[in-house]
């Protein structure tokens, strides 16, 4: 089976310049996280996941190695697997060898060469399965109507936490999406990274390769770089805050000193010890995390997890 054309649905050009202008003016300085990942970015984030302090991509892939038989046997046969933000395919390529006789591939990603990455390499891995690549971005739409509606066994998958990035008034609606994609006994395989000890979760976003500092700081060079911003990196300090109240870990560019910082045409004041924040990460128990995918139709059908309990791979199924 050929990999099928990309289906464009032609994702608004994101603009850099209004994110930060609008960021850097509001009364809590903040960034979209999106932004951390260019080319750069990207690749230091391939690197923060093979570091000994970075833990869930790891015990993800530990519960996949230790239970694949059963989270296969349990999709079961003739699987249409979604994937919204594929990336690289690197896991969607792990899960589809160990399913049985699966359907179709349907990868939808932002980024058109790498969604074309993505689609090669399931292909030369799957010669036989059906690749229907979207160019899309998952929080807006993103439909392949038909083929997936002529599945009766559809999974939409979304590994890594992701869900973890949004708040919990943007999972619940992503969540929703998600069962709407799946459609009328679909279902949703998505990893779900846990509530645990500070001082894991803030090693985990202050690695000790230094990684995940450099990760958050290339924001500031991009600014400099693509919006002729005046960021002096010695002026910031990278932190990772965990947030017990709002169960998250959050990344900030915390200044130093007071000072002023140019963007453009732009000036924006900071104060001593006043941050930008560039990311959050929520974790959850399977438990409350049952409970919002239950509050959008999808009921738990099963979770796999480490045996710390550390992340959990949750299957649910829609109920309609
Ligand atoms: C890929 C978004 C799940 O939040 O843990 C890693 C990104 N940020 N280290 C996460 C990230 C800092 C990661 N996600």
């Amino acid at each position: 089976m050929p990999i099928e054309p990309v289906l464009d649905l032609h994702p608004p050009a994101a603009d850099l310049r209004a994110d930060v202008l609008e960021g850097l003016s509001a009364p809590v300085k903040k960034l979209p996280p999106k932004w951390l990942y260019d080319e750069l970015g990207s690749e230091l984030f391939d690197r923060i996941c093979e570091t000994a302090d970075y833990y869930p991509t790891r015990t993800e892939r530990g519960i996949y190695e230790q239970h694949g038989a059963e989270i296969a046997e349990t999709l079961g046969a003739g699987v249409a697997l979604i994937e919204p933000g594929a990336g690289s395919g690197e896991k969607a390529e792990r899960l589809l060898r160990a399913l049985d006789a699966p359907a179709a591939f349907i990868p939808v990603e932002i980024s058109r060469s790498a969604l074309e990455g993505c689609a090669d390499r399931v292909h030369a891995a799957l010669p036989e399965l059906d690749v229907l690549p979207v160019c899309a971005d998952f929080t807006g739409e993103m439909p392949r109507g038909a083929e997936i509606r002529r599945s009766s066994n559809v999974v939409v998958f979304f590994p890594g936490s992701t869900i973890g990035n949004f708040d919990p008034v943007e999972a619940r609606a992503l969540l929703e999406r998600f069962a709407d994609l799946a459609g009328p006994g679909g279902r949703v395989l998505i990893g779900v990274d846990l509530m645990k000890g500070e001082d894991v979760l803030r090693a985990a976003y202050d690695d000790s390769d230094g990684l995940t500092e450099a990760f958050n700081r290339n924001i500031l060079d991009r600014i400099n770089r693509e919006l002729d911003g005046g960021f002096d990196q010695g002026g910031f300090e990278h932190e990772a805050r965990v947030n017990g109240e709002l169960r998250r870990v959050e990344m900030h560019l915390v200044s130093r000193a007071a000072q002023e910082v140019r963007v453009g045409d732009a000036r924006f004041a900071f104060g001593a010890g006043e941050s930008i924040h560039t990311e959050s990460s929520h974790k959850f128990d399977p438990q409350g995390f049952a409970q919002i995918a239950k509050g959008v139709g999808l009921v738990e059908e099963a979770t796999w997890t480490d045996e710390r309990g550390w992340f959990a791979v949750m299957l649910l199924r829609t109920t309609a």
